[in-house]
């Protein structure tokens, strides 16, 4: 695939629109067919087809193949993949919901804490990360995808596996969650790891780009998780396997007391949940995945004190929840809140709080095509 950003040119056959001049992004294939078009106005619209490749609202992004000229006035407007993922990932079609604000809260919450993210006490993504990973079955040489990476709870076990040989690629919305986990690849000299920026429900890898893709903790956070899943099935080569992995609960088993504890403290709204919570087998077998296997599975948070367990609360995918607490009540629920859960602790103060994971794994047939219609209908 060759990515292009090719600016509207009044000697072309470009059409004139109300909203100005335009940049075209487009991914076009060996045989000359245009996997994805996006059209950005000088208005600031941006057009573009969706996840199936379906026309916009106007009708002008019909799939096609470019005749031969076209091709050669692209030639001089290639850009790099990473170019073209990092633009798109920037970009809000109106031909698709705009879910900007909601994404720009993820992304903000996930930079304040990207620095510190899985840092205190005992690694829990990073166990799980293990875990998701291990289930895969990777080999040397293989493709991944991390999608949603965050600090790489994935992505490194993921690049252990697959060795200097094989390709590890982490998206995330978060900026600073790139910066942090890019860093940490280059400073353990991984080669085979490349961070960028992106959104899991509108990645713009090929399709047949992987050999697995694995996502920890992400589809319950997105607006549409079936367009992440069917993108997943798309991205993967025929026989290829994701993994994904879902909190069963927020704060599970005897720890439910101190989530009680907690909200009366809350003000506005919770962090709105995918409306596919808990039902996220289904977005699998929806998406044309086989063999879709579902476990849950205890892990334990383990803190040295309970002062450090409240750090970790707001440094961990709880922040949305503990940034609902007014400032002027912070100090007030924190001596409630770990009151409750002294008597949870261990006999030496330390924290073990067990939290159910619902593990998911599935495959994508060998005789599956692409996933969505990638030849002219
Ligand atoms: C709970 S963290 C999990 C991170 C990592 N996968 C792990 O297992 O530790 C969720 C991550 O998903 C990212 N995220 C949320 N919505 C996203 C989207 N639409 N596209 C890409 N990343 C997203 C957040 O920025 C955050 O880094």
């Amino acid at each position: 695939m060759r990515y292009y950003r090719r600016p509207w040119h009044e000697d072309r056959s470009d059409s004139y629109s109300h909203w100005g001049t335009s940049v075209y992004y487009l991914a076009i294939d060996a045989d000359g067919f245009a996997h994805r078009q996006v059209v950005v106005y000088a208005t600031g619209v941006v057009t573009a087809y969706d996840e199936d490749h379906q026309e916009d609202l106007y009708g002008g992004l019909t799939y096609y193949q470019l005749a031969q000229r076209d091709l050669e006035e692209f030639a001089p407007f290639e850009i790099s993949p990473q170019e073209y993922f990092a633009a798109l990932a920037d970009l809000a079609p109106m031909n698709r919901p705009d879910w900007s604000g909601r994404k720009a809260v993820v992304a903000r919450t996930y930079d304040e804490i990207a620095a510190h993210y899985d840092r205190l006490g005992s690694p829990f993504y990073g166990q799980v990360g293990e875990r998701l990973v291990g289930l895969l079955g990777l080999r040397r040489g293989e493709r991944v995808l991390d999608a949603g990476c965050g600090r790489g709870a994935c992505l490194f076990p993921a690049a252990a596996a697959v060795g200097p040989e094989g390709q590890v690629h982490g998206i995330d919305l978060s900026p600073g969650m790139v910066a942090e986990t890019a860093a940490e690849a280059a400073r353990r000299g991984l080669s085979q790891v490349a961070v960028l920026k992106g959104d899991v429900e509108w990645p713009a890898f090929e399709e047949n780009s992987f050999d697995a893709v694995v996502s920890g903790f992400v589809l319950r956070m997105l607006p549409e998780p079936e367009h992440a899943v069917r993108a997943f099935h798309r991205m993967l080569r025929p026989g290829g396997r994701l993994g994904v992995s879902v909190f069963v609960s927020g704060f599970a088993e005897r720890w439910a007391v101190v989530g009680e504890a907690l909200e009366p403290f809350l003000t506005g709204a919770a962090p709105v949940l995918s409306a596919h919570a808990g039902k996220e087998a289904a977005l699998l077998q929806d998406a044309g995945f086989d063999a879709v296997a579902v476990a849950d599975e205890p892990f334990d948070v383990v803190m040295p004190d309970l002062g450090t367990w409240w750090d970790y609360l707001w440094l961990s995918g709880y922040r949305g929840t503990m940034n609902r607490i007014a400032a002027r009540d912070r100090d007030k629920a924190r001596r409630v809140v770990t009151e409750t859960a002294e008597r949870l602790c261990e006999p030496d103060g330390s924290v073990r709080m067990r939290v159910r994971v619902r593990l998911m794994t599935g495959v994508k047939g060998e005789a599956a095509g692409g996933g969505g219609s990638c030849r002219p209908r």
